[in-house]
């Protein structure tokens, strides 16, 4: 059985970052991908850092970039560590800038800054549109050259717990569907987000949020998971990101009439209102008859010129010309909005540990809370280099303070059999449904019911959905009975674990009765913070979440109505 000191789940920015911060010690890399194809990967538009390299930006600072950060998340962000982030932003950026990333320039040779939603200054650092795959390769190197072992292609599928704390997790080598567990004195979760819940998404198949889900099953809670977001701009229709950053260097958002309706929503930020504000205007300008087809507005990107359109966004345009047949030099591209982010996650502090002693989570997966009720474009990079240093160096110290080391032997045999029965179990169920028709019903009536726009009718029928499913799913069966990279196997596997999450999602949505970011609910339109500036914390029950609730720390700006 392997067994190292610390590791790791998930080898994107957040996990890999992590890793080289633990890797003069016993640390390594588990992931069901390649560490290069992890979604990090996909991440386009930039990295904010209040670096003032750009003369519209002389004046920033971290202090206003916590600002904006704690603004953008209406207010459900803890300010300590927003500023915390904010503060070790430039740090962070030129250690990865010297590690060979390379970011785009200014004509003095500095890290070029481009404007962004919601931010004050132009502060996103990018390289082109194509930025998290220039800092995860760099990551990668550097992993790489401190020789970090990394499992490649093993599917996270439980955690294991045992004299109250962490000592690995069970895995499965997808390639031989073998089954095996890791022995670790801390365990570090960067799994990502849980896009694949909704229809509509920009993420990664890869997206699940399953890893999460098998440590709220072990009793991690998880934070905020109500809040979360849609990207304005994601091309119709497959969904592909189209990058912030192609309003960042001046795109326009217009409707069927012609008219840049942004004016009407947010008039003095326009295209660059922060997500949560403009996703609802597109989809109140569709849903009022003033999309195309019911279903799109256009981002136009014409009078940008088709030199900057090749510079700055080669792989915007490349994708819109690939998979929508528009090249954005001669004509608008048709978007929608889309899930794209988890603003929720595990519940951490700003080291990244949970309440769980061994257990530490980093990027998407988890919830510091930085971005409170909606993240800013730029801050998610951030936070993965930002808190997987945290991360990584806090798991240093604790397995430093351990007094006794070594696999816990009996816990990790007991770990593979329990998993190692669900999936004799699954392959030996002759009848049922397919697991693909529940997993399509989950996407759906997340989308529709606990989407952009929530009132509590719809997400009290979703409830009651999930949980339908929640039966269903425990006699349904796959077709391929074999154990080598069966992907409907790996799929129901994550299945169960996906539902729990969706229950979080939108039990947390119905029960808080207030608009607050990416929380928009029809029928309590307004902010409510006599009752409900707090988080949500949900913890695991064989019935169902039960839901409690944790202050917001506030340090120096109370809250006050979102103008843009
Ligand atoms: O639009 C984008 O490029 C995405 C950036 C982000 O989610 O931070």
């Amino acid at each position: 059985m392997p067994y190292h000191r610390i590791l790791v789940v998930g080898a994107g920015l957040a996990g890999l970052r992590a890793a080289i911060e633990a890797a003069d010690g016993d640390v390594a890399v588990l992931t069901r991908v390649h560490p290069v194809r992890s979604h990090s990967v996909a991440a386009q538009g930039g990295v904010n850092a209040p670096l003032a390299n750009v003369p519209e930006g002389k004046e920033d600072s971290p202090e206003r970039h916590a600002f904006d950060t704690v603004k953008g998340a209406d207010y459900l962000a803890d300010q300590d560590a927003a500023e915390l982030m904010t503060r070790l932003a430039p740090e962070r950026i030129y250690e990865i800038e010297n590690w060979g990333c390379p970011f785009s320039r200014t004509p003095e040779g500095k890290i070029a800054q481009r404007p962004f939603g919601g931010a004050g200054f132009p502060r996103t650092c990018y390289a082109a549109d194509r930025t998290g795959h220039a800092m995860l390769h760099t990551l990668y190197e550097q992993a790489v050259k401190r020789n970090v072992r990394i499992y490649e292609e093993w599917l996270m599928l439980d955690l294991i717990v045992s004299g109250g704390r962490c000592r690995g997790v069970v895995a499965m080598d997808m390639v031989s569907g073998r089954v095996e567990a890791f022995g670790a004195e801390a365990v570090i979760m960067a799994t990502g987000g849980a896009g694949r819940i909704y229809a509509r998404s920009t993420n990664s198949h890869i997206n699940t949020g399953s890893a999460a889900a098998f440590c709220y099953r072990r009793g991690v809670p998880l934070k905020d998971m109500e809040f979360v977001q849609f990207h304005p701009t994601s091309l119709y229709p497959n969904n592909v990101l189209i990058s912030e950053a192609a309003r960042g260097e001046g795109g326009y958002l217009v409707n069927r009439d012609g008219e840049r309706f942004m004016a009407r929503y947010a008039p003095k930020a326009m295209e660059l209102g922060p997500r949560d504000i403009v996703a609802r205007s597109i989809q109140t300008e569709i849903d009022e008859g003033r999309g195309f087809e019911n279903a799109y507005v256009h981002l136009d990107l014409r009078h940008l010129g088709a030199e900057k359109i090749k510079e700055r966004l080669p792989a915007i345009r490349e994708i819109a010309m690939y998979f929508a047949g528009v090249d954005p030099i001669e004509k608008p591209i048709p978007i929608q909005p889309a899930q794209h982010y988890t603003m929720g996650g595990l519940d951490v502090d700003k080291d990244g540990a949970s309440e769980l002693p061994g257990l530490f989570a980093a990027g998407e997966c988890a919830c510091v809370s930085v971005h409170g009720a909606n993240r800013l474009g730029g801050n998610s990079l951030l936070e993965t280099v930002v808190f997987g240093q945290l991360a990584g160096a806090a798991a240093v110290r604790y397995v430093g303070g351990l007094e006794k080391t070594g696999a816990d032997g009996p816990a990790l045999d007991a770990a593979v059999a329990e998993v190692e029965s669900g999936i004799s179990g699954l392959l030996g169920r002759e009848d049922g449904e397919k697991m693909a028709v529940i997993r399509e019903e989950m996407k759906q009536v997340m989308f529709e019911k606990v989407g952009i726009f929530r009132t509590e009718g719809p997400m009290r029928e979703a409830v009651e959905k999930i949980r339908e499913l929640k039966e269903r799913v425990k006699r349904a069966r796959v077709e391929a009975k074999g154990r080598r990279y069966n992907l409907e196997l790996i799929g129901a596997l994550e299945l169960p674990a996906m539902l729990d999450l969706a229950e979080v999602i939108a039990l947390g949505a119905v029960t808080r009765t207030e608009s607050r970011g990416s929380h928009f609910r029809r029928d309590y339109p307004q902010r409510d913070d006599a009752n409900w500036l707090k988080h949500t914390v949900a913890r695991w029950s064989p019935d169902g979440p039960r839901l409690e609730y944790k202050p917001v720390v506030i340090t120096k700006w109370q809250p006050e109505a979102r103008k843009y």
